[in-house]
């Protein structure tokens, strides 16, 4: 059995490029009944960038609805909020003991973020080893991420394999990474990678009328109805085949290659495609977010689960390196 660990950080609404780059393909990996899965929200790592609490609460619902709408089965595995198990930042203060200072001083995305931001808090400088504590605490053997997690992830295998080698014991478990290469890039209405951070996303959950105002917004070029055009350099395309059937696919490229089929046109069809396609899954997201209380009981049912996990691997923790209580035998 392999126990597989994701988390999505609570800093924004989760969009389309979320939904088919992360989300979707771990509920997949999930459905395997050979695997454990814990999928978590990380509200802790948000704080780094959101400071409002309000605004994180929302995030954080949002993050949970998505899961359970696109069909994980929290029953089976775990779901749950990060901060409800306040034992992952104890583990972070015994793991940044042992993790190099110039380790995170070689993190690119800490080099990244500080060059970008105006706020260079020393939870941006240390959210790697937050991150480790979250994947060691339970044990997890695959951690499916983006390419932009790897060297996360190379840190965590080497903290793991310090405290093991200083203890000469296995304290840890060694995880591994998953990255996809094949997984798609999804293109924003600009044409570049869609991120909430460059404001050109598409939140399929939204009711129709403004799914086909975000899709109306999508850059084209200038060309006239009756041009032939390439599919391959339309991001109305591109976005199509991701969400709609193969033949339907095939069929849009093939009125854009004949000519008298515009962009106008390819829109309508993408808009239709969009809300069809996450239709159950739309009305699902909002029945949630129109009921948190319900998002909390979920939440609270997979932090008791991980818990228990995670309460095993502190005992080894606290054991070798001497704190907490002795353990009357
Ligand atoms: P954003 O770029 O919007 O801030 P995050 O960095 O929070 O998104 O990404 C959360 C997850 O979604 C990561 O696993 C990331 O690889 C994936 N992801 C984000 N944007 C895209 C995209 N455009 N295409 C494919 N996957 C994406
Ligand atoms: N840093 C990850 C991201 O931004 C989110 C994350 C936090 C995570 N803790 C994790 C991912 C543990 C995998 C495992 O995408």
């Amino acid at each position: 059995m392999a126990r597989i660990l994701t988390g999505i950080q609570s800093s924004g609404i989760p969009h389309l490029g979320n939904l088919l780059g992360a989300i979707m393909p771990a509920i997949e990996l999930s459905r395997d009944k050979a695997n454990d899965s814990l999928f978590f929200i990380a509200d802790l790592h948000s704080i780094t960038t959101v400071k409002d609490g309000a605004t994180r609460r929302t995030n954080v619902d949002a993050v949970a609805a998505t899961w359970i709408a696109l069909g994980f089965d929290y029953d089976q595995n775990m779901l749950y909020r990060q901060s409800d198990l306040p034992e992952v930042c104890e583990l972070t203060w015994y793991l940044s003991c042992f993790v190099p200072f110039p380790m995170l001083q070689n993190a690119h995305s800490f080099k990244d973020k500080s060059d970008k931001l105006s706020d260079v808090n020393a939870g941006l400088f240390t959210y790697p080893v937050l991150m480790t504590a979250d994947i060691l605490l339970y044990d997890a053997n695959i951690v499916p991420v983006g390419k932009d997690q790897q060297q996360h992830l190379e840190m965590a295998r080497d903290t793991a394999r310090a405290v093991n080698f200083h203890y000469q014991t296995e304290v840890f478990v060694v995880p591994e990474a998953k990255i996809d290469t094949n997984v798609m890039t999804v293109p924003g209405t600009d044409g570049q990678k869609m991120s909430k951070s460059y404001g050109n996303f598409i939140d399929v959950f939204q009711d129709p009328k403004a799914i086909k105002k975000q899709v109306a917004g999508i850059v084209t070029d200038a060309s006239t109805l009756e041009e032939p055009k390439d599919p391959e350099l339309s991001t109305v395309y591109k976005l199509f085949r991701l969400v709609a059937s193969a033949e339907a696919a095939t069929a849009m490229a093939e009125k854009y290659a004949a000519g008298g089929y515009g962009h106008g046109h390819a829109k309508a069809e993408l808009t239709e495609a969009l809300v069809a396609a996450f239709a159950p899954a739309r009305e699902r997201y909002n029945q949630l977010m129109a009921n948190p209380d319900e998002i909390d009981r979920i939440l609270a049912q997979g932090a008791d689960k991980a818990r228990q996990i995670g309460t095993r691997t502190l005992d080894r923790v606290r054991s070798v390196m001497g704190t907490g209580p002795r353990k009357l035998m």
